[in-house]
């Protein structure tokens, strides 16, 4: 299985997701602060895995500088998690995972600086194996919406490089080649960072799944000759009330479908529904810099005094989904109400 991060030795390691496909490489952050710039450089990116590092870099800061009073202990977890809040605004599960460490951290109120480090890892690693293992659910629930022989259409990268491992959308394509449903996939080339025919295709071209990289602007032309069955895309932050943000494009791509009847699902756990934002107006995107679209490769793409606008993520409205896949059960309208008594208990 392909490991996007793990703790070893008191670092944190990370497949380095800039350098794919050309090299894999795992890098290791020694310290919270270069758990920070991974997350804000894209070394890591993907909204559960994001959550995942941003409690692993907790429990690493923890270690290196929590030593002392619970009262500097306290201030250090507070630091440290504010810190990892900043690097990016729009992934629901970066805020949750900090939330579960400080709470951990609160129950700890009796134990002795060793004994809360250790627990401040421990909650971290769990949060990566539940991850996992929602996906595998996920996987199973989904699968049945995938109809044998079908080709999926995907966008950005929301496989096993985006969480713990096996993957939101991609991890129900992995369940339907697993149950020999023998789905394709249409990847979505993602500009401008390309997640989709750089990280994608290459999960798919490790587990022999048949995948066609398309540039993005081409996914209207096949969904218009019959050649794309369903869409199936993972997700950054759901609101209360179904608004779903993900990938940039991904908007215009549930409109598409909508025209041409085609379904249109959202993969996610739920880490990433987030019941304080209530609708997708109220849902922070980040916009990144503007050498990211002015350029490819880092070689340019466009004359350098040009302006560029990059927003990370788009909104698409609850309107255009045709289900929520989550690891607790499949969401349909009104997700308001299926949104809320899903997360009732959570
Ligand atoms: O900017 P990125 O690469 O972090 O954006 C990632 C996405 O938009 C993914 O589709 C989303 O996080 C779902 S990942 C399971």
């Amino acid at each position: 299985m392909i490991r996007t991060i793990d703790w070893q030795d008191d670092s944190v390691v990370m497949l380095d997701q800039k350098a794919l496909p050309e090299r894999e490489i795992y890098v290791p952050c020694r310290d919270y602060d270069e758990v920070c710039a991974a997350i804000r450089d894209m070394t890591i990116r993907g909204a559960p895995a994001i959550g995942i590092a941003a409690a692993m870099g907790a429990a690493l800061g923890f270690l290196r500088h929590g030593r002392g009073s619970k009262d500097h202990q306290r201030e250090t977890v507070e630091r440290v998690c504010g810190e990892l809040a900043a690097t990016r605004p729009t992934a629901a599960n970066l805020f949750r995972a900090l939330e579960r460490v400080k709470e951990r951290f609160r129950k700890c109120a009796e134990d002795d600086f060793e004994s809360t480090a250790a627990a401040l890892k421990e909650e971290a690693m769990h949060m990566l194996e539940e991850d996992i293992k929602a996906n595998r659910v996920m996987g199973r629930l989904g699968c049945g919406l995938v109809p044998p022989g079908s080709a999926v259409l995907t966008h950005c990268n929301a496989g096993a490089l985006a969480t713990g491992g096996y993957g939101t959308a991609l991890g129900i394509v992995r369940a339907a080649h697993e149950a020999g449903r023998n789905p394709r996939v249409f990847a979505d080339e993602t500009r401008p960072l390309l997640q989709g025919s750089r990280l994608t295709a290459w999960e798919m071209v490790k587990e022999g799944i048949p995948v066609t990289v398309i540039t993005d602007s081409a996914a209207g032309s096949l969904m218009a000759s019959g050649e794309v069955d369903l869409v199936l895309v993972g997700a950054d932050r759901i609101a209360a009330n179904g608004d779903t943000a993900n990938k940039i494009g991904t908007y215009p791509l549930a409109l598409l479908a909508h025209e041409h009847g085609i379904p249109f699902y959202v993969a996610a756990p739920t880490s990433t529904i987030d019941t304080a934002t209530s609708t997708g107006k109220d849902i922070p995107i980040e916009e990144r810099g503007a050498l990211e679209v002015l350029t490819i490769a880092g070689r340019p793409t466009a004359p350098a005094v040009a302006k560029a606008r990059n927003p990370a993520f788009d909104v698409t409205p609850h309107r255009l989904i045709t289900a929520i896949i989550t690891e607790r059960g499949i969401l349909r309208e009104p997700f308001d109400r299926s949104i809320v008594e899903l997360m009732e208990n959570y």
